[in-house]
């Protein structure tokens, strides 16, 4: 079965144009304020133009996510599409036409001729490289259509948190040679009914995609070209087509001083990706890998730093009122992910900071507006920064600036 024959009878994820009317889908990568975040130190000039790949775009999230953005603050950009199936293209474009949005090029073809199309400042590619029968190819093509000071956003499979999928597709791919997508389809989930419940599969819960759509049951389960990455695996893929990590994300999810009994230091010796690979290994439910990368050696590219008053605070959630409110009732900040729930501690006095987050303030003048002097500012601050940027509810960005 051909990626292309898969794709065009199961365009994914699932959509259908006429919800557009209704929501935006977001996520990462390629939400533009996380992509300044990772990518541009918090200061990108957006009054500048940005030219947009989106490589295997499929039925578009990440392609009307990114239009809808900056076509919404009012700034400028050039997207090209390009991805294999016809019918996925389809979606995507009646997509973008729902929304009326412009500046968007479409093209059926293999994100491996990216540099044909130019050069680009940001290129998306989520869920495609892992799906190339070479995947190195693919992170080759990239890099060589990435402008020297651009960045992309990708997104990978990892193995331990989609433990019980390959023995299936494997399984299922072997006894399903000479079926059409659709015979595969009803083949692989009347199989799946039989299959004891015991199954690393059917007890993972980190795995929901079936559930939601054939799409998702075929893209998950009866793929015939699919690898996972550990950290390790994709930091050698990155540096084999010349590029380097700008962050994991969130990042709090491969820390592995937050796995270890207390007391406990990491031993010493490891590299930042030795400790990441731990970390996951650890973890065990980590089953895609989102990573913003550059070119390696990129020196303009520095750390946030999080005293810098110009800087402007975005809260992933827009949520600033009602997580200030949970800070002043209990001291705390509760959120979920995937099927844990993390607890955050945020000292009471920190929630006017977080209540006055609009976006579209810098630092320096919401201290101001708080009324409190440059010390205790950066202590109250580097409180809330510590706490909610390493899980990629905090970002810099002077997007609406
Ligand atoms: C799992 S879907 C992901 C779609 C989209 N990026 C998203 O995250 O929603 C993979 C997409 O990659 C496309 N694809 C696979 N190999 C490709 C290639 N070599 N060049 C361009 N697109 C490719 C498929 O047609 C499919 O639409």
């Amino acid at each position: 079965m051909s990626i292309e024959e898969q794709y065009d009878t199961y365009p994914y994820p699932a959509r259908n144009p006429k919800d557009e009317r209704k929501r935006l889908i977001q996520g990462s990568p390629s939400f533009p304020v996380e992509m300044d975040h990772y990518l541009f130190g918090g200061k990108r000039n957006w009054r500048e133009p940005i030219r947009i790949l989106v490589a295997g775009g499929g039925t578009g999230d990440a392609l009307v996510q990114l239009a809808q953005v900056l076509t919404s603050a009012k700034r400028p950009y050039e997207i090209t599409y390009v991805d294999l199936s016809v019918t996925a293209r389809e979606i995507a474009e009646a997509r973008i036409a729902e929304r009326r949005l412009q500046n968007v090029t479409f093209h059926t073809g293999s994100l491996l001729d990216a540099p044909e199309y130019g050069m680009f400042d940001y290129i998306d590619c989520c869920g495609v490289l892992h799906h190339l029968p070479e995947p190195d190819k693919g992170f080759k093509a990239l890099s060589e259509a990435l402008a020297p000071q651009g960045g992309m956003g990708l997104m990978v499979y990892a193995p331990y948190g989609r433990n019980g999928v390959y023995p299936l597709q494997e399984g299922f791919n072997a006894l399903s040679q000479g079926m059409s997508a659709k015979e595969r389809l009803a083949f692989g989930k009347a199989t799946l009914r039989n299959l004891p419940k015991a199954h690393p599969f059917k007890t993972n819960p980190v795995l929901v995609d079936h559930k939601k759509s054939d799409a998702g049951f075929y893209d998950l389960l009866l793929h015939s070209q699919d690898r996972p990455y550990t950290v390790s695996e994709l930091a050698g893929a990155l540096d084999r087509a010349g590029l380097q990590s700008a962050g994991f994300l969130p990042r709090a999810l491969y820390q592995l001083d937050d796995l270890l009994p207390a007391g406990m230091d990491v031993p010493e010796g490891l590299s930042e990706i030795d400790r990441m690979a731990a970390a996951e290994k650890l973890r065990g439910t980590i089953k895609t890998h989102i990573v913003y990368a550059v070119h390696k050696g990129r020196e303009d590219l520095k750390a946030i730093d999080p005293t810098d008053p110009w800087l402007v605070p975005h809260l992933k959630s827009g949520a600033g009122p009602q997580l200030a409110k949970m800070i002043e009732r209990k001291g705390k900040i509760l959120m979920d992910f995937q099927t844990e729930s993390y607890e955050w501690k945020i000292p009471r006095e920190c929630a006017p900071l977080l209540a006055l987050i609009d976006g579209r303030t810098p630092l320096g003048v919401l201290r101001e507006r708080v009324g409190l002097d440059e010390f205790v500012f950066r202590g109250q601050w580097r409180r809330v920064h510590d706490a909610l940027e390493p899980w990629n509810e905090l970002n810099y960005s002077k997007l609406y600036v």
